[in-house]
């Protein structure tokens, strides 16, 4: 108590003294909170997993009666969590504390008899809810939350109401980053679909991996799932009499074949069995074989893969690389906020830089960077701001055509082939995951890098202003510079810079593109 109360005025001091019990719980709270961010990244799935296991999703009537949903579901037990979203209609995640409600549950629930159609009578956790009657609305509507990231516009707004751009990036991370709620309902989709696997392989566990769980996800990513098999894998032989038994198996030409056959079947069940998933699709000659679909009532594209252990190790290393320092998440953000902005990045696959190199990207920025990857308390705060102006001109100035980015040796190497950008694989060295960029989308990278480097020397960016973006959402303004850039981005419909803006930009244009060009060939 002592140490709380140092340095406070006498007279909170005996505000405190006499709240020791709040202050106990709030210790309590703060212990709790530490012991939940020191665990491992698997303890972490694994928690999120179990919860999965007892939630599950129901489609409401749009005027839900909160109180009465909940009662009638607490006959079946008690009610851990709960929470509403929308998604083509009113929905539901519940979560039990037991998983023995979800039997009682099941045990009460019929299959509909549907008219002019056939239902599948598939018993799944996706359900729905019949509201007898036409309901009051004279109840409280409950809160619905959120599962999209706000628009470029919104988040330019917002950016703009900050004291300092620390504060703009911080800000960008809690808006756009997942929710408790997102994650969950990622988790819940996870094991709605290993209930459908499981009919095949009971052992299986469908888990999520990428940006879902790694940190780095945005409301509105994908949904990177693997089907792990390696529970199947695990033998409890015991050692005696030399006898022994094993299963006979059919075989495959390879392990790429038979990872093949099975989400080959397993996307036929997820397409005709599995309710709520449309857009099937079966990608089975890509390097990583997988099976696309959406998942409507959570809103989610799903891509299903097996047999890609490195890929879950991967999303550990960037979890742990998260953890690190607040400003590496933060830093990630950023730049991924500020690629997607100007059309660096997309949701639609092609020949563009991925959010993955992205990140990957930055964490080799950060290992380079003098001293590599803690500086002093003082330089904590310039560095909050500088990191994201030095990341531009690192890679405004990068030698992308000699050099390879390695984050397993965090130094440059020199490019094993001719593709634009070579980032390596640091679990498969010998790949590497930005192969689909061309020299097009790397040159308007650069071009961006150096505009925004120089934008963010420019101490009247960093003014606050009420009339017109500043900070880090000056950056998310159309770019002047690039010109592949300009063409590219024609098409879409630009807003009018400032005027304060436009005539940094002009002048850029004049004085920059000369400094600019020589840093280039520097
Ligand atoms: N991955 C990889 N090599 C690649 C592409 C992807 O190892 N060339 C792995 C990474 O572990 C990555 C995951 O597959 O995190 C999922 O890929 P993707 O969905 O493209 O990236 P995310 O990190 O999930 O980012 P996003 O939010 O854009 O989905
Ligand atoms: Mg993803």
């Amino acid at each position: 108590l002592d140490k709380f109360c140092l340095g406070l005025e006498p007279q909170t001091q005996v505000r405190f003294t006499s709240t020791t019990s709040a202050l106990k719980a709030q210790t309590e709270k703060k212990t709790a909170k530490a012991a939940k961010e020191s665990r491992t990244f698997q303890a972490i799935q694994e928690e999120r997993k179990e919860e999965a296991e007892r939630s599950v999703l129901i489609s409401c009537p749009p005027k839900i009666n909160e109180k009465k949903f909940l009662d009638y579901l607490s006959k079946h037990g008690t009610i851990n969590k709960h929470f509403f979203y929308n998604s083509y209609g009113a929905n539901a995640v519940v979560e039990f504390s037991s998983r023995e409600s979800i039997a009682s549950l099941k045990e009460s629930i019929n299959i509909p008899a549907v008219e002019h159609e056939a239902a599948v009578p598939f018993k799944s956790r996706l359900l729905s809810l019949k509201w007898p009657g036409s309901q009051s609305s004279n109840h409280p509507m409950p809160k619905f939350k959120e599962q999209s990231p706000p628009s470029i516009n919104e988040i330019t707004q917002l950016l703009s109401e900050r004291d300092s751009m620390d504060e703009q990036l911080q800000c960008l991370t809690e808006t756009l980053q997942l929710t408790e709620e997102n994650i969950s309902l990622r988790f819940l989709v996870c094991s709605l679909l290993r209930d459908i696997a499981g009919a095949y392989f009971p052992e299986c566990i469908i888990r999520p991996f990428g940006s879902s769980v790694n940190s780095f996800g945005k409301l509105g990513c994908d949904v990177d799932m693997i089907l792990d098999l390696d529970g199947i894998y695990a033998t409890s032989q015991k050692k005696g009499s030399g006898l022994s038994l094993e299963y006979q198996v059919k075989r495959g030409a390879s392990e790429r074949a038979v990872t093949q056959s099975i989400l080959s079947v397993i996307g036929k069940c997820v397409d005709q069995f599995g309710p709520g998933c449309v857009g099937v699709q079966s990608i089975l000659q890509a390097r990583c074989p997988l099976v696309r679909f959406a998942h409507q009532p959570s809103g989610f594209q799903c891509d299903l893969t097996a047999n890609n252990r490195v890929a879950m190790k991967s999303s550990e290393l960037l979890f742990l690389y998260g953890k690190l320092d607040p400003r590496v998440r933060h830093l990630v953000f950023s730049v991924r906020c500020w690629a997607r902005a100007h059309s660096i990045t997309s949701s639609i696959p092609g020949a563009w830089i991925t959010n993955f190199s992205l990140t990957v990207m930055v964490v080799f920025f950060l290992q380079q960077r003098n001293p590599p990857i803690l500086p002093t308390l003082d330089r904590l705060k310039e560095l909050a701001e500088k990191l994201l102006q030095e990341f531009f001109e690192f890679y405004g100035n990068f030698p992308f055509n000699k050099a390879s980015i390695n984050i397993r040796k965090g130094k440059e190497q020199t490019k094993p082939e001719t593709t634009a950008l070579y980032i390596q694989n640091p679990f498969e060295t010998t790949l590497n995951i930005s192969k689909n960029v061309n020299a097009t989308q790397l040159e308007r990278f650069v071009a961006l890098c150096r505009e925004s480097a120089w934008l963010l020397q420019q101490k009247e960016i960093l003014k606050q202003s009420s009339d017109s973006p500043w900070g880090f959402a000056a950056l998310l303004l159309p770019s002047v510079t690039s010109g592949a850039g300009v063409k590219s981005r024609r098409k879409r419909k630009l807003e009018p810079a400032s005027s304060r803006i436009k005539n940094l930009l002009d002048s850029l244009k004049i004085k920059g593109g000369e400094t600019v060009a020589k840093k280039g060939s520097a």
